[in-house]
């Protein structure tokens, strides 16, 4: 079964992240406990599982990619807490637990996003200690510096949150996705490609499907946020609607969103299968994203 193979998938990257989280020692304990209260929460583990999955089609050796897999987990929860505090979503449950900023107050929760970003970079350094060939690694950590940067996921989450109450643009809302929930999926493909030896244009090509996941992750993020179930997905629903949030869902409608998701997602396959290189799981894992219930 799929979701048996997705679960086994998560739970070896959740492995090697649990490796790299601080020990809660040192009079800063209280930010590493906030840190690794948010990792430790669970979550799909998806950007690191595409990351590893994405190094294992182009048949990538070693543990080099290991630290690159904690580093984009540590990244995402960061943006996880920050889009939660109560300047922005406002939200209070997350990964099946209270928000960082409910349980360690909103100071501690800002200093725990901040901290998980800077350690991902200390983390992610950490493969320069195990690849002899350190270009791979420089290439890798130079994704992992812009994708969740200004030009990605902030330069999403700034529209996203400037224009939250406003009627804007398909354009506009397009902008969004692809950059604040994009990006970081984008990065952790490209990662792995690039940490396996692929070419430029094998790398472009991994971009564009990143891309297309992405895309078709956050418009069923939407349609989960209206027809989800808040226990199955650990979150909140119907935040985008008390947000006054504008989502595909909104402005296309329920079935016209669904149907985006599923042609996204087969372009991103197809766009796989033209690759030289074949990855099964990989493949049937992008295909189950589009009805995903969590
Ligand atoms: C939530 O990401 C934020 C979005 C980009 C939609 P996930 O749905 O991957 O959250 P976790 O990691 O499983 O908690
Ligand atoms: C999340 O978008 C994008 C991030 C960069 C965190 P959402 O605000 O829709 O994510 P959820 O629904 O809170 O997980
Ligand atoms: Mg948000
Ligand atoms: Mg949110
Ligand atoms: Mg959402």
């Amino acid at each position: 079964m799929i979701n048996d193979e997705i679960k086994r998938h998560a739970e070896e990257a959740e492995k090697i992240i649990y490796q790299y989280l601080p020990e809660e020692e040192g009079y800063q304990k209280t930010v590493l406990q906030a840190m690794n209260y948010s990792m430790k929460a669970g979550g799909k583990r998806l950007r690191p599982v595409l990351m590893m999955e994405t190094f294992r089609l182009f048949r990538g050796k070693g543990r080099v990619i290991e630290p690159f897999m904690a580093a984009i987990e540590m990244i995402h929860t960061y943006s996880l807490i920050h889009d939660d505090l109560p300047a922005l979503d406002n939200d209070d449950y997350r990964r099946g637990r209270k928000t960082s900023h409910v349980i360690f107050g909103e100071a501690m929760a800002i200093l725990a996003g901040d901290a998980l970003l800077n350690y991902a970079y200390e983390t992610a350094c950490k493969a320069f200690d195990l690849e002899a060939d350190n270009e791979k690694t420089v290439k890798a950590i130079r994704i992992l510096a812009k994708k969740p940067g200004i030009y990605g996921m902030i330069g999403g989450q700034t529209v996203d949150v400037e224009l939250t109450g406003k009627a804007l643009t398909g354009k506009q809302l397009a902008y969004i996705y692809e950059n604040k929930t994009g990006a970081l999926i984008e990065a952790s493909m490209m990662i792995g490609a690039i940490l396996a030896g692929a070419s430029e244009e094998e790398i472009n090509a991994v971009e564009q499907i990143g891309s297309d996941v992405g895309m078709a992750f956050q418009i069923q993020d939407d349609i989960l946020d209206v027809i989800g179930d808040s226990q199955v997905l650990g979150k909140p629903v119907l935040s985008d609607a008390e947000n006054g949030k504008q989502t595909y869902v909104a402005i296309y409608g329920m079935e016209e969103a669904g149907k985006m998701v599923e042609t996204l997602s087969d372009r991103a396959v197809s766009g796989l299968d033209r690759l030289p290189y074949d990855n099964p799981f990989l493949r049937e894992l992008l295909l189950a994203l589009i009805h995903r219930d969590r």
